[in-house]
C-alpha cells in the first residue's frame, strides 16, 4: 500500500483522506489550522460511529481505518508519500506556495495532484521544478459517497503520471474519467444548462420554480429539479461556479449567469443552509404546488434536455473527454438518470437538433446555436 498525503482537512480533504484510508492506505492529512484538523477528526469519528451502527463496518474495521490517518500540521510528514492531493483554499497564489514547498519535501517520483474545481492544472503546475508530475484529481462532494473522480492531465503532465493516477483512483473503487484541462472540466461545464435554461424559462414567465422542478423530475426522471438542486448546492456556490465558467469561456453567452439567481444570492437566499432560497425551508411554510400541465411540462423538459445534450456534444466535439466518459461523469458526478449522449440517441438526434434549431431561429441568440458535431451526425444519418 502506498502512502497518501492530503493537504487541507476541510470538506473535501477530510473526505478524500477517508476514501484513501478505506482503500487501505496510510494517510497523512495536513492542515495549517489545528482547529480544522480537530474538526475533521471529530467528524470522521462521528461518521464511522454511524457506519458501525448501520452495520456497514465492524467496530474493529472502523478503528483500523481511522488509525490509518495521521492528523498533523507538519507538511514534512508528506516525505514518504507517493501521491499528495491538495484540497486547500481556491486561490492560485496560495496553491503555488504550498506546491513549491511540498516539492522540496517529497521524492522525485511523488505525484502532485490538485482537487481544484476552477483553476487550470497547467497554471498550478507552472511553479514546479518538475511540472510533469502535476495532475488534477477532482472529487465530488461528499467524496466518500460520490463515485466520480475527474482526472485532469495538464499540458505538462507525463503519460506515466496520468496512467498511475487513473490506476490508483480505480483501485479506490471510484469511477475515474479523463478530461482535458478546460474550464469546468466535464461535470461543471456540461451541467450548466440544467440551471441556466431553467432560470431562463422562469425569467420568461413560462413557468414557476415548482412547475419547472416538476417537469424535470416527473417527465425527465431527474432526482431533483433545478431549483431544488440549486437550493441544495447553495445559490452562492452555484452562482459562483456559473460566473467562473462564464468568465473562463471568454464570456460565451451559452454560460451567461442569471440575474434571478444573482439577486437571490445577494439577498442571502442561499437555499437550504440559510432557510430560504428559491423555496422557503421553514416548516410552517408549505411548498408551492406545480402546475401539472403536461404540454407546458414537456416543453420545459424538451428545451432543457436539448440544451444539456448540446453541451455534451460540444465537450465531445472539442475532445474534452470521450463519449463514454462524458456519460459516466454526468451519471456518477451529478446523478443524472442516464448519460446525455446515450439519452440523445434514445430521444433521436434529429429531434434534439430540431429543438435547438427552432430555439435558435426564434431567439436569434448564440446560446441556442446547435453544435457542429450534432449537425454532422444528423446530416450523415440522412445521407
Ligand atoms: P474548505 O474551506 O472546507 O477547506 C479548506 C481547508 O484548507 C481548510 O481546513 C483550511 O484550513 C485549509 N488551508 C487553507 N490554506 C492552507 C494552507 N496554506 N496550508 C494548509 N491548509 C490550508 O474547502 P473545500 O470545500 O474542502 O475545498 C477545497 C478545494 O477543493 C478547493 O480547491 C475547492 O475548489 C475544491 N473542491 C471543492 C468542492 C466542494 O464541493 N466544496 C468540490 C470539489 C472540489
Amino acid at each position: 500500500m502506498i502512502k497518501v498525503g492530503v493537504l487541507g482537512s476541510g470538506t473535501m480533504g477530510a473526505g478524500i483522506a477517508q476514501v484513501a484510508a478505506q482503500a487501505g492506505h496510510l494517510v497523512f492529512l495536513v492542515d495549517s489550522n489545528l482547529l480544522a484538523l480537530d474538526k475533521a477528526k471529530l467528524n470522521l469519528e462521528k461518521t464511522f460511529e454511524k457506519l458501525v451502527e448501520k452495520g456497514k463496518f465492524s467496530r474493529e474495521e472502523a478503528d483500523l481505518i481511522i488509525s490509518r490517518i495521521t492528523f498533523t500540521i507538519e507538511k514534512s510528514s508528506f516525505a514518504p508519500c507517493e501521491i499528495v492531493i491538495e484540497a486547500i483554499i481556491e486561490n492560485l497564489d496560495v496553491k503555488h506556495l504550498v506546491f513549491k514547498e511540498i516539492e522540496e519535501i517529497v521524492s522525485q517520483e511523488c505525484i502532485l495532484a490538485s482537487n481544484t474545481s476552477s483553476l487550470s492544472i497547467a497554471s498550478i503546475g507552472s511553479v514546479l521544478n518538475n511540472p510533469s508530475r502535476i495532475i488534477g484529481i477532482h472529487f465530488f462532494n461528499p467524496a466518500p459517497l460520490m463515485p466520480l473522480v475527474e482526472i485532469i492531465p495538464a499540458v505538462q503532465s507525463s503519460i506515466e503520471i496520468i496512467e498511475k493516477s487513473k490506476k490508483l483512483i480505480d483501485s479506490w473503487k471510484k469511477i475515474g474519467v479523463i478530461c482535458k484541462d478546460t474550464p469546468g472540466f466535464i461535470v461543471n461545464r456540461v451541467a450548466r444548462p440544467f440551471y441556466g435554461e431553467a432560470l431562463r424559462i422562469y425569467e420568461e414567465g413560462i413557468a414557476d420554480f415548482a412547475t419547472i422542478d416538476w417537469a424535470m423530475t416527473e417527465i425527465g426522471g431527474f432526482k431533483m429539479g433545478p431549483f431544488t438542486l440549486m437550493d441544495y448546492i447553495g445559490n452562492d456556490v452555484n452562482y459562483t461556479v456559473t460566473e467562473t465558467v462564464f468568465e473562463a469561456f471568454y464570456y460565451d453567452p451559452r454560460f451567461k449567469p442569471s440575474f434571478t439567481q444573482k439577486r437571490h444570492k445577494e439577498a442571502g437566499f442561499y437555499g437550504r443552509k440559510s432557510g430560504r432560497g428559491f423555496y422557503s425551508y421553514l416548516e410552517s411554510i408549505e411548498k408551492p404546488a406545480p402546475n401539472k400541465d403536461l404540454k407546458v411540462g414537456t416543453e420545459i423538459f424538451d428545451r432543457i434536455i436539448a440544451m444539456l445534450i448540446n453541451e455534451a456534444y460540444d465537450a465531445l466535439f472539442l475532445n474534452v473527454a470521450s463519449a463514454e466518459d462524458i456519460d459516466l461523469a454526468m451519471k456518477n458526478g451529478v446523478n443524472y438518470p442516464q448519460g446525455l449522449i446515450k439519452w440523445s440517441e434514445e430521444i433521436g438526434l434529429e429531434k434534439v437538433l430540431s429543438k435547438l434549431q427552432s430555439l435558435f431561429a426564434e431567439y436569434g441568440e448564440d446560446r441556442y446555436r446547435p453544435n457542429v458535431l450534432l449537425k454532422r451526425l444528423v446530416a450523415n444519418k440522412n445521407n
